[in-house]
């Protein structure tokens, strides 16, 4: 029975991530691309926009929440990519 309850509460979690783990899903290291912004992190590996991790002249793999401002759109674009996790 208590084994039942940790299984649960483990599936409940957010998965944590550093910034180190997150510099991997750079579109060049592993297969995933993500990308942070204000502490959630994204998975833009289906985007054609964010091919090979590159986004104009920014790239996957880091905490692009500074960058926004540079963009011609809002945070809105992030509404339909998965989050996969938090930035620690
Ligand atoms: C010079 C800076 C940037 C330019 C010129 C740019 C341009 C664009 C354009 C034209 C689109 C598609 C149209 C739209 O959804 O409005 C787009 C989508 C997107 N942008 Fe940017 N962007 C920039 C910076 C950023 C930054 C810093 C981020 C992350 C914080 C970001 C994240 C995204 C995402 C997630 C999408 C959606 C991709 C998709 O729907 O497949 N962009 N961007």
């Amino acid at each position: 029975m208590s084994y039942k309850i940790k299984a649960f509460q483990t599936s409940q979690m957010e998965a944590k991530y550093t910034l180190q783990q997150l510099a991997l899903r750079n579109g060049q290291d592993k297969p995933e691309i993500w990308v942070a912004y204000l502490g959630k992190i994204y998975d833009v590996t289906e985007s054609r926009l964010w091919r090979n991790g590159k986004h104009y002249e920014h790239w996957a793999g880091q905490d692009l929440s500074a960058e926004l401002k540079d963009a011609p759109h809002t945070e809105t674009v992030f509404q339909k990519f998965k989050q996969v996790g938090i930035l620690i």
